[in-house]
């Protein structure tokens, strides 16, 4: 099968590529690199020994998308392009549903004139805002985002919910990841926030190679064991076997399917903070600050229903994570620049 992944030099979309191409799939990589760089897709090459068909161009462009779907043989996209800065998308709400719903729009609808019609989307778990109940299972209600760019996904599943059921013959599967960390084992690939990172782990790996001083913690006083907000970290190589999992639901011709793609453990703040200092050897200073706007006390997840469905499980805990993230930072303590 010949795979389009939109948003393939990012972060989740470069492992689930390499996981992609050692599971024998033809991939067919499209980005406009307004996050990411060109380096990535030489290391991906770099890494698999295999060429990689890649397209610099915007999910926006209409005719680039029905050119490249006229030129290439595809069978089914893995849809990751999108804007995903939280604070960003509430400063620039306009330009997130421009280019995440409208993007999507125009990808779906060259796919579509090309009859291309399975479909494995980006979801997140922000779309469970405060949740409910935890472990979070599929059934677990979405509720009110807290920011335009939460927005864009939970609209994003309705859409693409709507198109599946307008149309039999789509088959698509909406993938809501917890917090993805770490990186491929060679640290040649890994996550690469532009400016100051938002995430957790980017921001400790900085402070570890020195170019931040000390990791602020946001609130030190809500319901939890420690006091600090716990999530459900995910190994990003795990995260991108569950794409492969994900097609071979495809080819059953599932119909709309919905997976939580987590570990079920709930990791706090400091207690990631503590792991990463014991695997690493590294110091992180840190400062409690106050709480983050739009920050929840506890997500995590139930995977029960991707393993007995698509018979996937996260292999890595937060130990490897940690290691992962840590040398990808120290091989590349600017990131994809020289
Ligand atoms: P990323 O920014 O590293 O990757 C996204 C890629 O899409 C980038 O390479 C960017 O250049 C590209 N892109 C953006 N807009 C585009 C456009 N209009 N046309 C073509 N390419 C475009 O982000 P990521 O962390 O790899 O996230 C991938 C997907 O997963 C996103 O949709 C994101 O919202 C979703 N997601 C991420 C997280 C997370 O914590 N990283 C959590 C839940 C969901
Ligand atoms: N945190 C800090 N200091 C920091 C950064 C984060 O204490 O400098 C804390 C947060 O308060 C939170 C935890 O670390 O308790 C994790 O924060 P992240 O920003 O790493 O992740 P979030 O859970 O807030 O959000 C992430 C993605 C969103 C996505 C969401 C749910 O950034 O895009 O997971 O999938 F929607």
């Amino acid at each position: 099968m010949r795979i389009l992944v939109t948003g393939g030099a990012g972060y989740i979309g470069s492992h689930t590529v390499i996981a992609l191409i050692e599971n024998g799939y033809d991939v067919v990589v499209i980005d406009n690199l307004s996050n990411s760089s060109p380096k990535s897709i030489e290391r991906i090459e770099q890494i698999t020994g295999r060429p990689v068909s890649f397209y610099e161009a915007d999910i926006l462009d209409k005719k680039a998308m029905n050119d490249i779907l006229d030129k290439e043989k595809i069978d089914a996209c893995i849809h990751f392009a999108g804007l995903k800065a939280v604070g960003e998308s509430v400063q620039k709400p306009w330009e997130y549903y421009e280019n995440n719903l409208q993007g999507t729009l125009v990808l779906v609808e060259a796919m579509k004139n090309h009859n291309v019609k399975n479909f494995i989307f980006s979801s997140s778990a922000t779309v469970y805002g405060d949740p409910e109940f935890v472990p979070i299972t599929e059934e677990c209600p979405k509720k009110a985002c807290t920011n335009p760019y939460g927005w864009t996904k939970s609209m994003l599943e309705q859409i693409l919910t709507d198109i599946q059921k307008a149309d039999s013959e789509w088959n698509v599967i909406l993938l809501r990841y917890f917090n993805p960390i770490g990186a491929h084992k060679s640290g040649l690939i890994g996550e690469n926030p532009n400016g100051i990172p938002n995430n957790l782990m980017p921001y400790i790996t900085q402070v570890a190679v020195g170019k931040l001083k000390e990791l602020g913690i946001f609130g030190n006083d809500y319901d939890t064991p420690d006091g600090t907000g716990v999530r459900d970290y995910i190994h990003v190589v795990d995260l991108a076997e569950g794409h492969v999992k994900a097609l071979n639901k495809i080819k059953e011709n599932c119909g709309l399917k919905i997976y939580n793609l987590g570990t079920g453990n709930g990791v706090s703040v400091l207690e990631l903070v503590k792991t990463f200092e014991e695997t690493t050897g590294q110091k992180i200073p840190y400062s409690i600050k106050p709480r983050r706007a739009g920050d929840v006390a506890t997500v995590y997840a139930s995977s029960a229903l991707a393993e007995k469905e698509l018979g996937w499980k996260a292999r890595y805990g937060i130990r490897e994570m940690c290691e992962d993230s840590w040398r990808w930072q120290s091989m590349n303590p600017n990131g994809f620049e020289e």
